[in-house]
């Protein structure tokens, strides 16, 4: 099959969708982040590319802390919102309904399933558009009805996912195997 080159350009598909909050002249604000994953098991850290420019990034420079929500797909349109509209121009600290943890400068989202509460532990610039924000998680919040086995279920939670470029959320497709499992049927090529 013949490739064609498509450029440098910000493509891995999908994309999580998260909701980030920090604090902003004492009220809560947040930004819609698909520039964003886990990064280091322990402890566990999160990385994330976020333009400086942004309240929100902002309010996590001054405070070195801020929260990653994970949305459902019944709040696709929010989520968007969110997105799509600076906090320069709206008032977004009504949006939700607020709850804070030890490092009380992280406000969570408490409609959003899973919640974790960064503290900064760096920040880096490439010279680039966004700058990669660096935090360690303190600590993580989920709604008993969420879990199955004490673990959060992406089923439950009914997370969805981003198509960047064609700009496309979609929801979560069926479960196809069990990870450190599927790998033993494999039968490479000699
Ligand atoms: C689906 C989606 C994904 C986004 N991902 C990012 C991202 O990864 N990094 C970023 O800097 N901005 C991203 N944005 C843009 C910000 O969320 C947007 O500029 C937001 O309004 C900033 O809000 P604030 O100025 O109130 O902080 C995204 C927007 C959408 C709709």
């Amino acid at each position: 099959m013949e490739k064609r080159t498509l450029g440098s350009k910000p493509m891995l598909y999908p994309m999580p969708v998260t909701l980030v909050g920090a604090d902003v002249a004492g009220k809560p604000n947040f930004m819609t982040i698909a520039f964003i994953g886990i990064v280091n098991m322990n402890p566990a850290m999160v990385a994330m590319g976020a333009n400086l420019s942004h309240v929100t990034t902002k309010g996590i420079v001054k405070n070195e802390t801020f929260s990653v929500n994970l949305p459902s797909k019944r709040m696709v349109e929010v989520t968007d919102y969110v997105g799509l509209f600076s906090g320069e121009t709206v008032d977004k600290s009504r949006l939700f309904t607020i709850f804070r943890g030890e490092t009380k400068t992280a406000p969570m989202i408490q409609e959003c399933p899973l919640n974790l509460e960064c503290r900064l532990v760096q920040k880096l610039s490439l010279g680039g558009t966004d700058e990669i924000f660096i935090g360690e998680i303190v600590q993580s919040y989920c709604a008993e009805e969420f879990l199955t086995n004490g673990k959060p279920d992406v089923e439950k939670m009914e997370v969805f996912v981003f198509s960047m470029n064609d700009n496309r959320y979609f929801s979560l497709g069926e479960m196809i195997g069990k990870a450190w499992s599927e790998g033993k049927k494999f039968i490479p090529h000699s």
